[in-house]
This record gives C-alpha cells, structure tokens and sequence, in this order.
C-alpha cells in the first residue's frame, strides 16, 4: 500500500495564535477586514465545495476545460518530477494534470499543501491511492508562512488553481510571488488558475448564488470567530453583500449589520460597536488581464511560457518558468 505522508508545519497553536492577531488588526480598525484562510474549517471546506459544483459558479468547469486540454502538452514539455500545489482542497482537478504525468511515467513525488488539515488528509489517501508509483507528500501548511519548505525539492512544478490568488490582497501577492519564485531553482515552473476581468453582471451571479450556499460559506467566518473566540455574533443580523470594484478590479465580498450590534470576542480580548449599515469585509477576489499578471511574474523573475484560457475566455491557465 502507497500511504501518504503527511507534515504539519502549522503549529497546534495556530489558529488561536493566528486568529488572535487578525482578528485584532482586521476587525479592530476600518475598514474592517477579515482574512480569508479562516473561511476553511471543515465546515467551510465543505460549503466551497459546494459553491464549485453550482451553475452559477463558473471558475472550476472553465479551469476544469483549460486543464483537460492542456495537461498532455504541460506533462509532455515539463522536466519536472515534483508537482507541489498550493491550497489544494480536494486535488480534484489536479488528478488530470498528475494522470498526465504518470501517463508519462515521470511523477516521483506529488505535495499538496493546505490549512484545512482533515480535507486535505483525505485527499492524501485517495490520490495515494490513485498513483501508486507517485509518494504522496501532504504538508498542512500556510502558503503565505511556509514556502521556505519547497526549496527541498528539485525539478518541480508549482500548482496553485482556483483563482486563489487572487484572494490576497496585491501586496501580500506582491510577497507571496516573491516568496514563492524565491523557494524556486531555474527551470522550476508555476502552472497558475486566475479568473479574468469580465462583465460584473456575470462576475457577481458567479457570488451570488440564489440557493444561498456562497452566503453560508461567507457567514461560516463569523461562525468560527463565534467557536474559537467564544464571539457572540448573531449570523442572522448580518446581510451578505458582494459586489464588483471596478476600480480594484475585484470582487469585494462583505456582511453587513443590519441593526446596530454590540459584539463581544473574549478570546481576542475585544468589544465592537457596529452601527447600521456597517460593514465586515470577508474575502476579496481579484480578476486579472494577461497584461497585469505577466507584469507581476516578471518583476518576480517568472516568464510565462504560454497561457490558455476557456472557450469564453472566462478564466486563464499560465505556466511560467523560473529564469535565473
Ligand atoms: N484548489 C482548489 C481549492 C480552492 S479553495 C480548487 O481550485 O478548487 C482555496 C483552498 O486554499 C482551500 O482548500 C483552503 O483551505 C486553502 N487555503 C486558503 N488559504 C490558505 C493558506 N494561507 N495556506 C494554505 N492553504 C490555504
Ligand atoms: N478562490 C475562490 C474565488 O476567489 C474562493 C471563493 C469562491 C470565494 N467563492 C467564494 C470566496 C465566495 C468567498 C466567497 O473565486
């Protein structure tokens, strides 16, 4: 039996620790914000899986086409034998780029890393499973915290899907890609899922869902604040509010107090006052050009070697290639 490693690189403490120190910055000042990795206990592991699965919810089926087309080639020119993904969730479209490579016969090693420690042990069996000649080395890790632990890998290529990225905010992607193309040797490649800038209509239906599922994911923070702060929130005063920055070129994805709300966070030793009509900022979802984003890499050393996009030209694939 092929049986997956697993690393924990988080510390027991993390989340408390973590949580503590951006709950503080993010709820305590205004805008008030919070970071997007607490959206991804199992709970919320399990809503935005879900949300891939709504009509509504373009991003997988278009990255899902893009990858079914392109993995052969992607397999066929790579010299790599480590895949790493970043925030990889359930692999699931994953499995058609590492078919690819064990088609190739050239996968030793794949590593998924996540923060949502349970979803990611399962998927670790199931994909050990699948690829028996492939040693599955999960890391539950931070891809904002841990790069520095890919540098123990040669000949790799980078995964990060899903428009994840887009979820930082443009100076944390600043360091991410920095960080990242740091823990990279030359020749290393990133395979990178961005949504692209379209029509807003489509863009806010894409975080709207009627059957309410994404609003549940969104209050699903507020839920976890409540159980690991011993909050007292009240999820049914808060209206789920997303809309399109065109300035930003981001989907800005908010809760609003519908009445005004005393909120008391013993665990992060704070009481907010929201007045009606206030807002909490939970996630951002930027979208990208082909433009901004071969910028972005550049100025890290990452040259794009060729990008792909959907029939509808929804969503971009690009493989980059580290230069020196
Ligand atoms: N790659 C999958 C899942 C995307 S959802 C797809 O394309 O469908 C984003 C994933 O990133 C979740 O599994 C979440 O747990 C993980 N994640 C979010 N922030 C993270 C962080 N800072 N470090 C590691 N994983 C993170
Ligand atoms: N990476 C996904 C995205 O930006 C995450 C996501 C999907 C999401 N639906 C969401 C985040 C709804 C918050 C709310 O599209």
């Amino acid at each position: 039996m092929n049986a997956p490693k697993v690393s924990v690189l988080l510390q027991s403490n993390w989340a408390e620790a973590g949580l503590v120190t951006d709950v503080r910055r993010g709820l305590g000042s205004q805008p008030r914000t919070l970071p997007p990795k607490w959206l991804y206990d199992e709970a919320g592991s399990r809503l935005f899986d879900e949300i891939t699965r709504l009509p509504e919810y373009y991003p997988t089926e278009a990255e899902r086409t893009i990858l079914r087309d392109a993995a052969a080639d992607i397999a066929a020119t790579s010299r790599a034998t480590t895949v790493v993904e970043l925030g990889s969730g359930t692999s699931d479209k994953t499995r058609l780029l590492l078919d690819a490579f064990a088609d190739v016969g050239r996968l030793d090693r794949f590593v998924p890393v996540d923060v949502s420690e349970e979803f990611l042990r399962q998927a670790a069996d199931l994909l050990a499973a699948r690829y028996p000649d492939t040693s599955v080395e999960a890391v539950v890790g931070d891809f904002t915290l841990h790069l520095g632990h890919l540098t123990r890998y040669q000949h790799k290529l980078v995964v990060f899907l899903g428009g994840t990225i887009g979820n930082l905010y443009v100076e944390e992607r600043g360091a991410f890609l920095g960080a990242l193309a740091d823990s990279m040797d030359a020749g290393d490649e990133l395979l990178l899922g961005t949504d692209l800038v379209k029509d807003a209509d489509r863009l806010i239906t894409a975080y709207d869902d009627p059957g309410g599922v994404t609003e549940a994911f969104v209050k699903n923070s507020l839920r976890v604040l409540n159980r690991e702060l011993d909050a007292d929130f009240d999820l049914d005063a808060y209206s789920y509010v997303p809309f399109w920055d065109r300035r930003m070129q981001r989907m800005d994805l908010r809760l609003r107090a519908e009445m005004p709300q005393h909120v008391s966070i013993p665990g992060a030793d704070l009481e907010l006052d929201l007045a009606s009509g206030e807002e909490i900022r939970v996630e951002i979802s930027t979208k990208f050009t082909e433009d901004r984003l071969r910028a972005e890499l550049q100025a890290v050393g990452l040259e794009i070697t060729r990008t792909w996009t959907d029939p509808t030209d929804s969503f971009a694939v690009t493989l980059a290639r580290k230069s020196t």
